[in-house]
């Protein structure tokens, strides 16, 4: 029995009663692996990259899949396998990418920060491109590019300065925040790109913020893009790459939005117009919905003001509710008919913003019972913490009638591993 039309499409399905990613039923997965762990379906994270590189399809896109919204290796081969290319931030996510066997001219490398052995190590790997923020890093990558002896790919940030509907912390694309380069300063690089002769200048990136559900700002921001493209075209400068970085929303409450393939339609006629060669970043689209959170009950509390489910589950290792005041919808992992009560599910952790729903109308559970906090496939387990020593989840990942652990569960050894006592403190005269 399917419950919900959108579940079902991810992958998260109810039958006879309980819960299920794919062919597996979660409550099973929960007793071998214990609580609280991160859950994966192999079919949804693959179907929409389908969907997304169907909707773009004609104008042939590489999809970076942004790893820093989800950065487990099976499931960066999971995508690299079905061709998709990989958008990083860090020289950390630049090995984990090589070791997931994704190509390095498929990688594409953004940060505002990007430090001289990361650009190092990234010119070495043969990286697709960089994304350069700003004139300082240009300068950067070109000394480096030019001591290793290599010409190097870049494509310029530019910031559109277009508002994005969305949360203020996940906006970018306006010229308050700390990214890209302004349309002037830009302009004035690409005029004078001879400054730089290690680098090749072939590109322009945008990419203006996550969580937009509206096509408006998608649409201004690429015309403005195009006509700039355009502009620079007269001037004599020819690009080769318009890469379009990510933000393509998802459904987290019962909101309905518009398919990837209106956002697609409303764009495409635009990038058909500059002509470049097209590359996408979407991370949230790709993971969000293809994950769950799943946490059991501790206790029960009420206040006679407040009722209150205390799970194992926390800010530590989901911090998105506590963050941002992110929705995510919390259900039970086996259906039941018990009488509903409001309650806010909260965590361990010592902090009253320590919350992963507030005022949800839940079946009365009693400890032990399972609850499954959806849509957490992106920014769930890459932003986990330790915080009041808790030690980071596992992940799992499903496929057909299969599970496997794909990162286990941190223990204490794993926790303390860096840490020492030095031996000042040691000394009892000192
Ligand atoms: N490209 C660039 C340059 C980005 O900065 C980002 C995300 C993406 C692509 C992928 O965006 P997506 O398709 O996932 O929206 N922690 C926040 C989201 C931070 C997004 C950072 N940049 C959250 O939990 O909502």
């Amino acid at each position: 029995m399917v419950v919900d039309k959108d579940m079902h499409k991810d992958n998260f399905i109810f039958k006879n009663k309980e819960l299920y990613c794919e062919g597996v039923r979660v409550a099973d997965i929960a007793k071998e692996v214990g609580t609280p762990f991160y859950l994966y379906s192999y079919k949804a994270l693959v179907d929409r990259f389908n969907e997304i590189k169907s909707a773009f399809k004609e104008v042939y896109p590489v999809i970076c899949f942004s790893m820093k919204s989800n950065n487990n290796i099976a499931v960066l081969k999971a995508l690299v396998d079905k061709g998709a290319g990989l958008d990083i931030v860090s020289g950390g996510e630049l090995k984990k990418a090589l070791m997931a066997e994704c190509p390095a001219e498929r990688i594409v490398f953004a940060s505002v920060g990007k430090t001289s052995d990361e650009i190092i190590s990234a010119i070495k790997a043969g990286i697709l491109f960089f994304n350069v923020e700003s004139i300082a890093e240009l300068e950067e990558i070109n000394i480096l590019a030019e001591r290793l002896g290599k010409k190097v790919q870049v494509v310029l940030r530019i910031n559109p300065d277009v508002e994005a509907a969305t949360h203020d912390a996940i906006k970018t694309g306006t010229l308050e925040k700390k990214f890209g380069i302004d349309l002037m300063n830009a302009y004035k690089i690409f005029m004078s790109k001879d400054t730089y002769p290690s680098l090749k200048l072939s590109g322009i990136h945008i990419h203006i913020g996550s969580q937009i559900t509206s096509i408006r700002p998608f649409v201004s921001a690429i015309k403005k893009t195009v006509a700039f493209i355009d502009r620079l075209k007269k001037d004599g400068i020819c690009l080769e790459y318009f890469d379009i970085g990510g933000g393509f929303g998802i459904r987290y409450k019962d909101e309905k939005l518009q398919p990837v393939s209106k956002f697609a339609a409303a764009i495409i006629p635009y990038l058909k117009k500059a002509g470049l060669k097209i590359v996408i970043e979407p991370g949230r689209f790709i993971a969000g919905n293809a994950g769950i959170f799943v946490t059991s009950v501790l206790y029960f509390k009420d206040n006679g003001v407040k009722k209150f489910f205390i799970v194992d589950g926390s800010m530590s290792e989901l911090i998105r509710p506590s963050l941002y005041s992110a929705y995510h919808k919390i259900i039970p992992v086996k259906e039941t008919t018990v009488k509903k009560i409001k309650v806010d599910v909260v965590g361990p952790v010592c902090e009253s913003g320590d919350f992963l729903g507030k005022d949800r109308l839940l079946p009365e559970l009693d400890k032990g019972q399972l609850l499954a906090v959806m849509s957490a496939g992106a920014y769930g387990y890459v932003m986990a913490s330790n915080y009041n020593m808790r030690p980071r989840p596992a992940e799992v990942m499903v496929k057909g009638n299969r599970f496997d652990i794909v990162r286990r569960r941190e223990s204490f050894k794993d926790l303390i591993k860096t840490e020492k006592i030095p031996e000042f403190l040691k000394d009892e005269n000192s």
